[in-house]
């Protein structure tokens, strides 16, 4: 019987409507989403171009308060990471390969008052991040390669989220750990099993014609844990 964690569902606006996207993060808000997960792509460190910090102030003026989790596929990061915070992020996630100076971006993350995160491609080992694990308040495990929504859950990332897990735990780290790509109602729970406390669901949430339902479902998922 795993400890009992305080689970986080982080919907990826990636797959919303983003015609109605003030209106579907009003959505998924109201049914119960802890976070909104913030993909931003800028078909130079990811194969695929999506939104920047205009859309998350527009958010925010709009009346978004839960918090956003920006998770930057972009290279270079720093600059970006500014205009982020004054958008009204409250985590900045980066991955270290785009960065030269990794504990120097997680400072900068700090220093605006925003909350730092790393986030791991599926083939790049925990090892990379160790030295600053202890600075972050998140770390993102890729389970799908970062680019699209909608693709497979590699089962193999499975094993770095125990190794993950045992780490924070181990050295009482208060970091979440958070899974990213492929989760559906299927196999969210092999995810927590495995050690997650925060779950980022695109397709498997703004593909359905009822948000509150797939909440629901996933939250009765999670309290079999
Ligand atoms: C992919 C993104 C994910 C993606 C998740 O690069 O980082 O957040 O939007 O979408 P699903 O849940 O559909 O795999
Ligand atoms: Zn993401």
């Amino acid at each position: 019987m795993q400890p009992s964690r305080n689970f986080y569902i982080a919907p990826s606006i990636l797959s919303a409507d983003f015609a109605r996207l003030g209106a579907e993060v009003d959505a998924v808000v109201a049914a119960g989403a802890d976070l909104i997960h913030f993909d931003v792509m800028d078909n130079h460190y990811v194969p695929n171009l999506s939104f920047g910090p205009m859309v998350c102030s527009a958010l925010r003026r709009y009346g978004i308060k839960v918090p956003i989790d920006v998770h930057l596929m972009v290279e270079p990061v720093d600059d970006l990471i500014g205009r982020f915070a004054d958008a009204g992020a409250d985590y900045i996630t980066f991955h270290p390969e785009a960065s030269r100076h990794i504990d120097r971006s997680i400072d900068l993350i700090k220093s605006l008052g925003c909350r730092p995160g790393l986030a791991l491609n599926p083939g790049t080992p925990l090892s990379l991040i160790e030295p600053v694990l202890a600075k972050l308040d998140m770390l993102l495990l890729m389970s799908v390669n970062p680019g699209f929504g909608g693709q497979a859950f590699i089962p193999y990332v499975l094993e770095k989220v125990r190794q993950a897990r045992s780490w924070i735990d181990e050295h009482n780290l208060r970091i979440r750990l958070e899974v990213d790509g492929g989760i559906k109602l299927d196999n969210i729970r092999a995810v927590a099993d495995a050690g997650a406390d925060t779950f980022v669901m695109g397709s498997a949430i703004f593909g359905t014609a009822d948000y509150s339902e797939i909440l629901r479902n996933i939250r009765l998922a999670l309290a079999e844990t």
